[in-house]
């Protein structure tokens, strides 16, 4: 009886499963099984790749948002919020804290927010007074539900792809995240070594470049030898090493028939990450041939793995909610745990004060 009972607790743990699990370095597989980046590259270049796409986000746009990049405008960074429809305080605070298009003279960003659709008309007449405002809503008409957070993430994904693809980094993030849009400007500048800073000496730009960036301490200098880095396939954020979740009652639980392996792909934190034009194109075309997974930081990392892009780890992303003082935030690119507008705006106040955010 004893031994039965444990048995019975042991599967509920997930621990059989795990036995069950395929080796995640030798057997790696996914649907669509075909070699990605030649049809990837189809599609780059507008053609009809000879194998035909298997998961395309088709919801229609009820709010296209298309002007956010027009009159040849190429943002340094666009920022696209997955948001829910009922956090017009959150959107609001974003709007007046990182998410503030002018918040540099010399260097240009967007900023939008990203919405399924909702039961309530009341709640969408007000989405639409607040897009007639502020004209930043891209929302497609698929049901606004967490656990189709991957649509969100395919929907922002497309909409950047066809309306903004001039955008040198998009970031994506949560509505309740505290970002550094200065710190995250510093991070695409050198990912590779953040927060530390690159000595001037080693920026391979020629006399003249060094000379400007000791004169004026510009970010639009820092951005633009960025510019020269084209062709850069990077997504930066909290890298994830771990194994898929076998514990029967798990938010994050998952069959052995959705997921065999003991591992999942690096992953980075859904919360917040960065990825370069390049990336973008790539990912958003990849998605194209990867089959559909409900987790949308799995599905991204999927649809890396697919198309060869390693995420690039930064802890300055911070997927739990770093305590916060004024100092411990100087570097901070991200934070969880800012659902709340009035703190949001408080430590952002703080932040950008001390030359922080
Ligand atoms: C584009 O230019 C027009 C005319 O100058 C202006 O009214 C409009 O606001 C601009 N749009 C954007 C997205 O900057
Ligand atoms: C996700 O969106 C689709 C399309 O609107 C809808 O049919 C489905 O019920 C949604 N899923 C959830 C969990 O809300």
């Amino acid at each position: 009886m004893l031994l039965i009972c444990l048995a019975v607790f042991l599967n509920y743990m997930g621990v059989f499963t795990h036995l069950l699990e395929k080796d995640y370095y030798s057997e790696f597989s996914y649907p669509l099984d075909v070699d990605l980046q030649p049809l990837v590259k189809d599609l780059l270049v507008g053609q009809v790749p000879p194998t035909k796409p298997i998961n395309v986000f088709n919801y229609n746009y009820l709010k296209p948002c298309e002007k956010k990049c027009a009159n040849n405008s190429s943002p340094t960074i666009l920022f696209v919020v997955k948001s829910a429809l009922h956090n017009f305080k959150q959107r609001e605070a974003i709007r007046q804290t990182w998410g503030y298009q002018n918040r540099f003279s010399d260097v240009e960003i967007r900023r939008v927010f990203l919405l399924g659709t909702g039961t309530d008309p009341e709640i969408q007449l007000e989405i639409d007074l607040e897009d007639g405002v502020h004209h930043d809503i891209v929302q497609a008409d698929f049901h606004d539900d967490y656990r189709n957070n991957t649509l969100k993430t395919m929907s922002g994904f497309k909409w950047a792809v066809d309306n903004c693809p001039s955008a040198r980094f998009v970031l994506f993030s949560d509505d309740d995240m505290y970002i550094s849009t200065k710190n995250v400007l510093r991070f695409i500048r050198n990912p590779l070594n953040y927060p530390v800073e690159e000595p001037i000496t080693s920026i391979d730009k020629g006399r003249e470049h060094r000379e400007r960036s000791l004169k004026q301490e510009s970010l639009a200098d820092d951005v633009a030898h960025l510019a020269s880095d084209e062709g850069d396939s990077a997504v930066g954020s909290y890298v994830f090493h771990s194994p898929p979740q076998r514990h029967k009652p798990s938010k994050w639980y998952v069959s052995l028939d959705e997921y065999p392996y003991h591992l999942w792909p690096p992953y980075v934190t859904a919360g917040a990450y960065v990825v370069s034009r390049e990336a973008l194109l790539n990912l958003h075309y990849g998605s194209y041939y990867t089959k559909y997974f409900q987790f949308d930081d799995i599905f991204l990392a999927l649809v890396a793995l697919k198309v060869n892009i390693s995420p690039v780890h930064c802890k300055e992303f911070y997927f739990w909610k770093k305590t916060y003082s004024k100092l411990g935030y100087r570097d901070v690119i991200a934070s969880h745990g800012y659902g709340n507008p009035d703190e949001l705006r408080s430590v952002w106040n703080e932040q950008k004060s001390a030359g922080h955010a």
